[in-house]
């Protein structure tokens, strides 16, 4: 059962006739060596992220199988990409951000982490000309979409998308869904803040205002990636938005999943709850995550 505060965010979500406008990012690009630092701390696989980041991981692996090429579009410091690419030794994965400030971090935790199958690229998501038409197997982004000036470069970036991945290729988009009111946005952006950096908190403040509204992720999918991809959202509040394919044919990997078994049964028991309360979140939004047992 989530708790009172979720559900007193979803009955106003729910009733509010407020439409708070979308706010673009201060920060578009992260480069701010300070800000880049909070995020990565709070960020890593131990932070206040750790439930986000595992379920995510556990979406992604649903779409990628051994041999493919993948590529992570805003990859900032690495900390997903990561965990995926551990956990799927025989995918060759290229992390792709506009900062090279973002990039340096990445690269540092790929060394630190022994990671044989990840490259960078500094490149923008709404031009991936580095990279050939129908060239790879799988695109995955997590909560990167926000940081795009307007619509319009989100819309550039699902052409991109659909014109690098090849036919019946992986894909999993997710991203914060606009809120109707400012104040379900606040108790998000502040659920954490005892536990978390002040500039952590206000980074997330400026990603749940600049989030693109669901009807815009049902657009563009349609537009760009109808047939390949369907659009889903957190039950009745698209507090996230996910636009994911298919699973891919064949079997996931057994280390695949016996690596998110003990990343899950790793996790704090607080943190445990907050996975569970997205999953359901998901799950009534028409996404379920069996990988996750
Ligand atoms: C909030 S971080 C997300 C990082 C990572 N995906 C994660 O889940 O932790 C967003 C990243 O997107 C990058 N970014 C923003 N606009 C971009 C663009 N147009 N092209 C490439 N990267 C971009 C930022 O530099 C930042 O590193």
């Amino acid at each position: 059962m989530p708790s009172l505060p979720v559900l007193k965010t979803l009955a106003r979500e729910l009733v509010s006739r407020e439409r708070s406008p979308r706010r673009t990012e201060p920060d578009l690009v992260m480069d701010d060596p300070e800000k880049v630092a909070a995020y990565t701390r709070a960020g890593r696989e131990d932070g206040v992220m750790a439930p986000v980041y595992l379920f995510h991981c556990a979406q992604v692996c649903e779409v990628i199988r051994p041999g493919d090429t993948v590529v992570d579009l805003g990859c900032g410091p690495a900390t997903q990409l990561a965990m995926v690419a551990r956990l799927n030794p025989d995918v060759r994965f290229v992390g792709v951000d506009l900062s090279e400030e973002m990039l340096e971090r990445a690269r540092a935790y790929g060394a630190e982490q022994g990671l044989g199958n990840v490259a960078f690229q500094q490149a923008d998501v709404t031009d991936l000309g580095f990279l050939g038409d129908a060239s790879v197997d799988a695109v995955f982004s997590t909560v990167a979409l926000h940081h795009l000036p307007d619509v319009d470069h989100l819309e550039r970036t699902f052409a991109e998308v659909a014109r690098v991945l090849r036919p019946g290729g992986g894909l999993y988009l997710v991203d914060f869904g606009h809120l109707k009111s400012e104040k379900s946005i606040e108790y998000f952006a502040y659920q954490y803040s005892d536990r978390q950096p002040e500039l952590f908190t206000l980074d997330y403040l400026y990603s749940l205002r600049a989030a693109f509204p669901l009807a815009d992720f049902q657009r563009l999918t349609d537009r760009h990636l109808a047939g390949r991809a369907r659009v889903y959202s957190t039950f009745l509040m698209p507090f996230m938005v996910v636009v994911k394919s298919p699973p891919r044919a064949g079997e996931v990997p057994q280390g695949v999943r016996a690596g998110l078994a003990a990343l899950r049964a790793a996790l704090p028991s607080y943190h445990r709850t907050d996975l569970q309360d997205l999953r359901t979140f998901f799950r009534l939004g028409g996404l379920a995550s069996p990988l996750l047992g």
